[in-house]
């Protein structure tokens, strides 16, 4: 029978498939059912720091009617994110000593200051490692274009000064060159990235005349980007990929395995079909190794990756060619 496990972040998987962040792993009920179906780790749910920043805002609009002066309300301010963090640090403490797999925690600052703060907590409280959700919206036009990149950078400067947990940061893929910034951020010293998040995309609701949130899950298809990229930089980073995004059956799984990803992440599969997915896909793997005479992940780790190929950028243009002449 074939041998599944993997390394991730310096951390022993069973095998390679991992509940991505999501509202599934933000209970202890549904994290010991996806470790029961098979999932080798657990990404927590993310902190956001819109969560206390909120919470504090709502509670300052109403400052004046309380009668809270400003020292009350930096007082709030400590009592609001202490809560905050408690919560989310409870949950890691009960999820580690409930389940025998990995626990990632994840988070979601702005702010520079709080990230470091979040991150000190969740290695206290006894994470095995740490995945930073960094999204910049490509979307302000006043930004230039490697602002986001060097804030990534700042930031895991900060982070890794502070702990001693592997981490792992997860992207989107809107650089402008992508390439590049994955390599330098893979550089910088961090133990796995995460290859995409996957943002928000309004969906217009035409009889309404309405914005809709009619995208939130994935489909199949979009397996696509995050494959073309692991393929392309499995062998060019230095740090573990894990792939995020689109990743729907067993197929899905083993594909990415031959781009080159160490683990991948599972959100919207598990929503669409439930936990019981993960039996499945890692059915398929198995039956697949056997038939293809793989005894361990190893032997066919990257096997299409792009730089397993002669000449990877010709081979891009000849597919393109191929398929817009019109020969296929
Ligand atoms: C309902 C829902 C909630 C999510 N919440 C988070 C989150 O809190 N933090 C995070 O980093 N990603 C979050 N994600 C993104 C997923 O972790 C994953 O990266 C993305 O959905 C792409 O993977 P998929 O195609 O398997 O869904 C969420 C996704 C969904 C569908």
């Amino acid at each position: 029978m074939a041998n599944l496990t993997t390394t991730y972040l310096g951390l022993q998987l069973k095998n390679p498939i991992i509940a991505a962040s999501s509202g599934l792993t933000e209970n202890l009920k549904s994290i010991k059912e996806l470790e029961k179906n098979g999932a080798a780790a657990i990404v927590l749910k993310s902190i956001f720091e819109e969560e206390i920043t909120h919470e504090y805002e709502a509670l300052a609009k109403e400052a004046d009617n309380l009668g809270y002066n400003a020292e009350h309300m930096d007082y709030f301010d400590y009592q609001i994110r202490e809560k905050n963090i408690t919560r989310y640090t409870q949950l890691i403490k009960e999820a580690k000593a409930e389940v025998d797999i990995p626990i990632i925690a994840s988070i979601n600052c702005f702010s520079t200051h709080e990230w470091e703060y979040f991150a000190k907590n969740c290695e206290k409280a006894g994470a095995d490692a740490l995945e930073l959700n960094i999204s910049i919206s490509p979307s302000d036009t006043e930004l230039e274009s490697n602002f986001a990149e060097k804030k990534h950078l700042a930031i895991i400067e900060k982070i890794k000064n502070n702990i001693n947990i592997p981490l792992s940061i997860k992207i989107s893929p809107y650089f402008s060159n992508l390439a590049t910034v994955i390599q330098k951020i893979s550089k910088s010293g961090i133990d796995g990235l995460v290859l995409f998040n996957r943002f928000f995309s309004p969906d217009f609701d035409i009889d309404k005349l309405e914005i809709n949130s009619s995208f939130i899950l994935s489909n199949p298809d979009e397996i696509a980007l995050s494959l073309r990229w692991v393929s392309i930089m499995s062998k060019k980073v230095d740090c573990d990929l894990a792939a995020s995004t689109g990743i729907h059956d067993g197929e899905g799984v083993i594909k990415q395995i031959l781009a080159g990803a160490n683990a991948v992440q599972l959100a919207s599969a598990l929503y669409k079909n439930g936990t019981t997915i993960i039996t499945d896909m890692l059915k398929m793997l198995e039956e697949w190794m056997d038939k293809k005479g793989f005894d361990n992940l190893e032997q066919y780790r990257g096997l299409l990756s792009q730089a397993a190929s002669s000449d990877p950028a010709m081979d891009d243009r000849v597919q393109f060619m191929k398929y817009f002449s019109g020969k296929f």
